[in-house]
């Protein structure tokens, strides 16, 4: 079969959408490709990852108190150091790193934005060759341009992201990018070695069929949470069903299915841990971002995840994020119309 190379790569799509706009600086451009470059470095490791000792835990415990495994650190040092040697980033906040890291030289502390990262999200994942992801948030600093980046460059709420994405380490590996103009993706071509457009303005159908939550901590949940999660086990043809419940414990994974096929993925609050688990900054933000693109919608089960006002780089939050309608009828639950 002929390989189809008439297909655009991140590259050549970010420089096309960037001669539409003539006085663009083509920053944000250069940022996405020193992501995309460490995101084909990580996808070598984590194509390995069963083969050679990175595999398996570092033996140190990161700020949120979960054990740190060895992939977790090589992909955040890849992602810090393009961003470093980049033109675009005065700094970044890492979920592995306990404070934001400001790079600090004359170039940075002239670049226009801020990155944010989980850089392997669903690292649980990796002993048994499940998928898993890295996740990025991207900000205008409000700082001024010319010194150093501040913690309030970080603690922007969600709806001030410029752009965000997320890469899959799945079956293919694929990058999912979002900036106000759309959401596109882009799945990596080995025998090139670039990531090629195979998924051209991504649209979350209104509806779907997929529900993801970790049925484990079904009774810690609270009460509306519950009704709903029963409600989408007893749906019928009738009532739009019925439904399968996917859930694959990298975020990254579920999130993309359900933005692909239309779902519902749910990280509710428990009697533990009320915040649940997911960061905010790290997480929710750009995923939230995404599928709001995509025409979907995400809340912590009172608000909008991107209204939210951060006040720590790593503050949790309950997390509900997908089909709009699916969303809307979830919504019901949580305010008590139904
Ligand atoms: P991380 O590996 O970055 O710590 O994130 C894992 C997250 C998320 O990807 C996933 O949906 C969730 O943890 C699974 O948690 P549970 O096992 O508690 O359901
Ligand atoms: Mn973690
Ligand atoms: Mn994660
Ligand atoms: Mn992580």
């Amino acid at each position: 079969m002929m390989v189809n190379r008439n297909i655009l790569t991140l590259d050549e799509f970010t420089l096309q959408q960037l001669r539409q706009f003539p006085s663009a600086t083509g920053e944000l451009s250069s940022l996405l490709r020193d992501i995309g470059l460490a995101a084909k470095r990580v996808n070598v490791e984590v194509n390995k990852a069963g083969l050679v000792d990175i595999l398996g835990d570092a033996g140190s415990v990161n700020v949120q108190g979960e054990d740190v495994k060895k992939l977790d650190i090589y992909a955040n040092n890849q992602f810090m150091g393009v961003l470093k040697h980049g033109i675009s980033c005065a700094g970044i906040g890492s979920e592995e790193l306990d404070d934001f890291v400001v790079f600090n030289d004359e170039v940075s502390n002239n670049s226009k934005y801020v990155v944010l990262f989980d850089p392997l999200d669903g690292s649980g994942n990796i002993d048994v060759n499940v998928s898993i992801g890295t996740i990025f948030s991207v900000y205008k600093r409000v700082s001024e341009k010319g010194k150093p980046c501040t913690k309030e460059d970080f603690l922007q709420p969600g709806n001030r992201q410029v752009a965000a994405g997320y890469v899959i380490y799945g079956s293919s590996t694929m990058l999912v990018y979002a900036t106000r103009r759309g959401v596109n993706g882009f799945t990596l071509d080995p025998s090139i070695g670039e990531f090629s457009l195979s998924h051209p303005d991504i649209q979350c159908p209104a509806e779907g069929k997929f529900y993801s939550v970790n049925h484990g901590n079904f009774f810690q949940y609270e009460e509306p949470v519950r009704r709903y999660i029963d409600a989408c086990q007893r749906k019928t043809k009738e009532t739009g069903g019925p439904y399968t419940q996917r859930y694959v414990g990298s975020m990254v994974a579920d999130v993309h299915r359900n933005l692909i096929k239309g779902g519902i993925f749910m990280y509710p609050g428990t009697t533990d841990k009320p915040k649940g688990k997911l960061r905010l900054l790290y997480e929710a933000n750009p995923c939230a971002f995404i599928v709001e693109m995509a025409g979907g919608s995400a809340t912590d089960g009172k608000q909008r995840i991107m209204d939210i006002v951060p006040d720590e780089l790593h503050q949790r939050t309950p997390l509900f994020i997908g089909s709009k309608l699916m969303m809307e009828e979830l919504d019901n639950y949580q305010t008590g119309k139904i």
